[in-house]
């Protein structure tokens, strides 16, 4: 059996405290189950930019390249907020993404049954929500050029963002959509603003063909994405995949993470298309959250959406789907002990730690699998 590739990039903040956690499961599975995940790991965010002066550097660059999986912490921080806009922390996980074309992101939202009573919305609204949004990651406005922060002298400035799509780059992350749909319920929902952009109209327009020519038997719908927003914190079961573009699904995503009761429980999986001749998909797999500087040092970051993520990387770069599924039900398990970290605590549960948290999923994790 070939190594797998891992290529561990902690980040800044918290993501150094949950990486820990993330670790504890592969040596596991080396030590035990005689896996053979070889770890590589490197720098990325404000760490990087101590180090190498830039937020990531072209030697990580290369090896999250080589890698088979990326599994990534979290960037940023107050220490490096006065760092000019090409250095800034978030710029690594951008380049990141541009550099291996990652432009499926998806963003399971569960609730677990356990935390229905951790949500903000009301317990039977959350109870049993399953929900993906497929995210838009490599265009858009994110990346569009120009870009830039114009003077135009006597103290005025023209700032210029722009948001671009092109055809072949929307189909394909529609079609993302669509065959994850077919291995769930079957519905799309498609957000955009086509009555007041033309990258909306475009973007419409595509999925409609998309969906008209390939994909008839899975139901599409689509929502302006105001009211998306809308409708996604007034009945949110509604929904099955969402499909947005970049900036869209950087809200939506924020906005459904509380519905699971914290975004320290939303893991993602960005993934590229498979490598013609190597077949090989590059995959980052991170938390939703971002580096929380304000409980750092703690130990009290909740390390679910990080492990969570490891869940993914098991069943999008390796197809261990049986390691995936245990993993998901041991965080499972360990919710329905009444373990809480701080974010995600009521009264009459037991507060822990982050690694006495990573600890217990272990724990179980070991149980189902030996
Ligand atoms: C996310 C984050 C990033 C984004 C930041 C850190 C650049 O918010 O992954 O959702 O905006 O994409
Ligand atoms: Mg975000």
């Amino acid at each position: 059996m070939e190594p797998k590739k891992i290529f561990l990039l902690p980040g800044d903040g918290i993501g150094i405290e949950i990486m820990n956690e993330a670790r504890k499961f592969i040596a596991f599975m080396n030590d035990e189950l005689k896996f053979d995940f070889v770890c590589e790991e490197g720098l990325v965010g404000g760490t990087a930019c101590n180090v190498y002066g830039k937020p990531i550097s072209d030697g990580d660059i290369y090896r999250a390249l080589a890698a088979d999986a990326v599994l990534l912490g979290s960037v940023g921080g107050p220490e490096w907020d006065d760092l000019s806009y090409d250095l800034r922390p978030e710029a690594g996980l951008l380049r990141l993404r541009k550099d291996l074309q990652l432009f499926a992101n998806l963003r399971p939202v569960i609730c677990y049954p356990a935390l229905s009573n951790a949500s903000s919305l009301k317990s039977e609204l959350v109870e049993g929500l399953d929900i993906l949004i497929v995210r838009e990651l490599t265009g858009g406005i994110y990346f569009g050029e120009p870009k830039e922060i114009i003077d135009l002298g006597q103290g005025n400035k023209r700032a210029i963002d722009t948001q671009v799509y092109e055809t072949c780059e929307v189909m394909r992350i529609a079609k993302v959509a669509f065959e994850l749909a077919r291995t769930r319920r079957g519905l799309v929902t498609s957000m955009e603003k086509h009555n007041v952009m033309k990258t909306g109209l475009l973007w419409k327009e595509v999925v409609t063909e998309t969906h008209a020519t390939h994909y008839r038997d899975v139901m599409l719908s689509h929502m302006l994405t105001d009211a998306g927003g809308m409708q996604l914190v007034r009945k949110p079961k509604q929904f099955d995949v969402i499909v947005t573009d970049n900036l869209f699904g950087d809200l939506l995503s924020d906005v459904a993470g509380m519905l699971t009761g914290s975004l320290g429980m939303l893991p993602s999986a960005s993934l590229g298309s498979a490598d013609e001749v190597t077949e090989r998909q590059h995959a980052i797999y991170e938390p939703v959250h971002g580096s929380a500087p304000d409980i750092l040092g703690k130990g009290i970051a909740n390390p679910i959406a990080m492990i969570a993520s490891l869940a993914m990387c098991f069943r999008y770069s390796f197809a261990l789907n049986t390691e995936a599924n245990c993993l998901e039900k041991a965080i499972s398990a360990v919710l329905d002990d009444g373990l809480r970290t701080a974010d995600i605590y009521s009264q009459g549960m037991r507060k822990v730690s982050t690694s006495e948290m990573g600890d217990a999923i272990l724990e179980k994790f070991k149980k189902m699998l030996s």
